[in-house]
């Protein structure tokens, strides 16, 4: 989620991330990596049958068709738009959601840049404004994002959203001042979503956490015991009056609130699908496996054998993990099932620091030949040495 811990992007980063993108204008023609631009055709919500679409679904049908809390308003319909481009520009993505000037997501070593203006979009956050502006009071907002990100089973540069939110004006709710229709909002922001959960994941056990986003005043989450464990399903909060306002509302008349899930981590626990990359797949071993309105368990198909290989570097105290991650997924594509980092070290004379990784190839839909995975692994040192500047031990 977006209110991860703040770190600081060194210049060198951004260089790098820069120089890195050039390189791939050639090839791609924008300077998004060539696989992300693939994603970003895919669409995977609008596939039918597949498990993202399916319980994209699932929850459009709560919000369009159930009853669904106390406040009842004449004539309102959820709607839901899904077909805003996934680029966008960094005033609504960051600016119009008070997203601070600091903060780690607008930082190019977690969110691709394709101009200095122009982001793409790291959360669905990003169109709430002129959703709201354009007077939508009950709207959800379904969408893939991107973010730069660690490589492993639950991670992915390409993920999924769906952003829901409601407005109400301090009549419809019977509020007496700003204070007590925020309260209304909570509470029915609240109902809301604990009937989404029982509706997707039946009955079973919530609780709700404090949170901090910066779109959301109070902010909250909602963690579900599902599969033994505590999961945490989703951000919400009462939106933000200085958000109200930048979307042209007087907060003294209309208040709302507001949410954001991700769709690809309810869809591995409901479907148990166990990597994240499963989504991806193009194999009939896995789409033929699902069916619209039916939440089913995968059933794995065999496995093809893993092929672990190490790198092992010196690092300075500007590196940045997430641009040696987005360097392994440009140089194999999607062969990389997980990457670890099994040992660092720091030398007793020098203090100079190196870590070693190791490095999983595996395909979901193949078996990967030695002679690929070491052409792979060579290419990968010299780009490590050329591209990042880091010196191979
Ligand atoms: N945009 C947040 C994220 O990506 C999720 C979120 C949290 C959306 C709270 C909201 C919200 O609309 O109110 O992590």
């Amino acid at each position: 989620m977006i209110g991860s811990v703040f770190v600081n992007t060194s210049r060198r980063q951004v260089q790098f991330q820069k120089r890195f993108f050039a390189s791939k204008i050639g090839r791609a023609g924008k300077n998004i990596p060539p696989q992300i631009q693939e994603m970003m055709e895919r669409k995977l919500y609008n596939v039918t049958n597949h498990p993202i679409s399916i319980l994209s679904n699932i929850i459009r049908k709560y919000f369009e068709t159930e009853k669904i809390t106390d406040i009842e308003i004449p004539g309102e319909k959820f709607i839901c738009e899904s077909s805003f481009n996934s680029l966008v520009n960094t005033k609504k993505c960051f600016d119009d959601v008070l997203v601070p000037k600091d903060h780690v997501s607008r930082q190019p070593s977690d969110t691709y840049y394709f101009d200095d203006d122009t982001v793409l979009r790291p959360h669905t956050s990003a169109h709430q404004i002129e959703m709201i502006r354009s007077n939508h009071n009950a709207f959800l907002v379904l969408g893939d994002v991107y973010r730069r990100d660690t490589v492993d089973k639950t991670h992915y540069p390409a993920f999924h959203q769906m952003e829901g939110v409601r407005i109400f004006n301090y009549d419809q709710i019977n509020a007496k001042d700003y204070d007590h229709a925020k309260k209304i909002a909570e509470n029915d922001l609240k109902q809301t979503l604990l009937g989404l959960s029982s509706h997707v994941f039946g009955n079973i056990e919530t609780r709700w956490m404090p949170e901090n986003f910066p779109f959301t005043d109070p902010s909250l989450e909602l963690e579900v015991f599902y599969n033994e464990d505590w999961m945490e399903i989703l951000g919400c909060g009462v939106i933000h009056d200085q958000v109200m306002r930048n979307a042209g509302r007087d907060p003294e008349k209309e208040v709302g609130w507001a949410f954001g899930l991700g769709l690809d981590r309810w869809a591995m626990s409901l479907f148990q699908i166990p990597d994240i990359r499963l989504f991806w797949s193009k194999d009939e071993r896995f789409l033929g496996q699902f069916k619209e309105g039916e939440i089913t368990t995968f059933e794995p198909y065999s496995k093809f054998p893993a092929c672990f290989k190490d790198i092992t570097f010196w690092i300075g105290e500007d590196y940045d993990e997430n641009g040696f991650m987005e360097l392994i997924r440009d140089n194999s594509q999607d062969m990389v099932e997980s990457v670890e980092c099994i040992d660092t070290f720091t030398h007793p004379k020098t203090q100079k620091t190196s870590k070693c990784y190791r490095i999983n190839y595996r395909h979901m839909d193949r078996n990967l030949t030695n002679e690929e995975v070491d052409e792979w692994q060579f290419k990968l040192r010299e780009r490590v040495e050329s591209e990042l500047e880091l010196e191979l031990r």
